[in-house]
C-alpha cells in the first residue's frame, strides 16, 4: 500500500467533509442535511473503492468487501460523520475515511470486511446503539480516532491503543423561579431561576475534587423568558459527567446530587484486538503506547453490545485540541493508522 497517497486522498476528503454545512469549521449536527450529505458522499467513495453498501433503517452506511469465507463474523471499522457545532476536521471523519483506505489496502480476506458510518453520534451514540438493537453484530470491530488529548504529543508517539473508555452520562437539569420586573421586585422578594442555576454549576465544577479522573461540564444553558430586564423564571442546562469506573462515576453524580441511572458503563476494549494492534505498531518500529478515553465513542457502544472492540489512536496535535477548529493531526501519522489499521484487518479478518 502507498501510505503517503493513501494519507493524502485522506486528507482530501476530510476537507471536502469540513466544507458541507454552513458556519465555520464543521457543522454536521446530528441528523442534520450536512450530516446527510456526509454520509452520501462517503457512500459514494465506498462504491468507487468497490464495496457493497447498504444503508439500515438508522441511517447507518455500511461498505462491504466480502471475504472469501462470507459466513464468517464480519471485521468491522468505522466512525462517524455528524460533528459538534464549529468542530474539528478530524472527529469522527478521520475514523471514517482512514477506515476506507485500510479496507481497500487489506483486500479480500477470509471475513468480509466492511466500512461503517454510524449516525449522530455526538448526541449519544444514537446510529450505534440502534445498529447493537437491530444487529447483526460483526466479530470485531475497529474505530481509528484522533486522541482529542495531549498525551501522544507529550509522548513523541503517533499512535496510541485504547485500552477502556470512559464511563458517562448527560443530564438535562431544570430550575424553575419566578419571571418578575427586574426594576420594581426587591432582591429578598425574588425567585430567581438563574441565580439558583449558577450555584449548581458552580457546584459541578468543584465537584470533581476528590475523585481522581472524573470531570464535570455545563455546556449549554437556556434562560427564559431570557430578557434584560426580566428576573428569570426558568434555566434548562445540560451537565455531562464522567468517570473512568462506575463508582467513581456513582460519587460523582452523588455529589451533584444527580440520580445514579441512566449512566453508560465504561467500556473495555478487547485484549486480543488490543494485543493485535500493538503488535502492528511495533512492527513499524514505533512505540505502542496504551491509554484511555476520556471521550466516549461509536466503540464503547459495540463493545458493550459483546463485540471483540479495539480503538486505535492518532496523535492530537496542538496540545490536543479537540471539538474545535483547532484540532489537529498530521498527514504522516494518518499514514501510520493507515499501515496499522490494513494490518490488524488482514489479522483479525484472516
Ligand atoms: O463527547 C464525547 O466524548 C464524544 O466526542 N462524543
Ligand atoms: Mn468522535
Ligand atoms: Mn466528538
Amino acid at each position: 500500500m502507498d501510505a503517503e497517497s493513501s494519507a493524502k486522498r485522506v486528507f482530501e476528503r476530510l476537507d471536502a467533509l469540513y466544507s458541507l454545512g454552513t458556519g465555520r469549521a464543521a457543522n454536521r449536527p446530528g441528523g442534520s442535511e450536512a450530516e446527510q450529505q456526509a454520509c452520501e458522499l462517503a457512500a459514494g467513495w465506498m462504491e468507487s473503492a468497490g464495496l457493497e453498501v447498504d444503508w439500515d433503517p438508522a441511517g447507518n452506511v455500511v461498505g462491504r468487501l466480502l471475504g472469501s469465507q462470507p459466513d464468517l463474523p464480519e471485521v468491522w471499522t468505522g466512525s462517524h460523520l455528524d460533528s459538534v457545532p464549529a468542530g474539528g476536521k478530524f472527529d469522527g471523519a478521520l475514523g471514517v475515511v482512514c477506515g476506507l483506505e485500510a479496507v481497500a489496502s487489506a483486500g479480500v480476506c477470509g471475513r468480509t470486511l466492511a466500512v461503517v458510518v454510524f449516525r449522530d453520534e455526538e448526541r449519544g451514540c444514537v446510529g450505534s446503539r440502534a445498529f447493537v438493537e437491530r444487529g447483526p453484530l460483526p466479530g470485531r470491530f475497529v474505530e481509528v480516532h484522533v486522541e482529542q488529548g495531549p498525551v501522544l504529543e507529550r509522548a513523541e508517539a503517533p499512535l496510541g491503543v485504547v485500552t477502556g473508555i470512559v464511563g458517562y452520562t448527560r443530564r438535562e437539569v431544570v430550575f424553575e423561579g419566578a419571571a418578575g420586573h427586574a426594576g420594581t421586585t426587591p432582591m429578598a422578594a425574588r425567585d430567581d431561576a438563574l441565580s439558583k442555576a449558577a450555584e449548581f454549576i458552580l457546584r459541578v465544577r468543584d465537584s470533581t475534587a476528590g475523585i481522581e479522573g472524573a470531570v464535570a461540564t455545563v455546556g449549554s444553558l437556556e434562560v427564559e423568558p431570557g430578557a434584560a430586564n426580566v428576573i428569570p423564571g426558568r434555566v434548562q442546562l445540560s451537565v455531562d459527567a464522567r468517570a473512568p469506573d462506575v463508582q467513581r462515576l456513582d460519587r460523582l453524580l452523588e455529589a451533584l446530587g444527580l440520580d445514579p441511572e441512566p449512566r453508560n458503563p465504561p467500556a473495555v476494549m478487547d485484549e486480543s484486538v488490543r494485543t493485535v494492534l500493538r503488535a502492528e505498531i511495533e512492527r513499524l518500529g514505533l512505540p505502542a503506547l496504551e491509554l484511555p478515553s476520556g471521550a466516549g465513542h461509536d466503540a464503547g457502544v459495540l463493545a458493550s453490545a459483546g463485540v471483540e472492540t479495539g480503538m486505535l489512536f492518532v496523535r492530537s496535535l496542538n496540545a490536543g485540541a479537540s471539538h474545535s477548529p483547532d484540532e489537529l493531526t498530521s498527514e504522516e501519522d494518518v499514514g501510520l493508522a493507515i499501515e496499522v489499521l490494513a494490518a490488524a484487518l488482514r489479522r483479525l479478518a484472516g
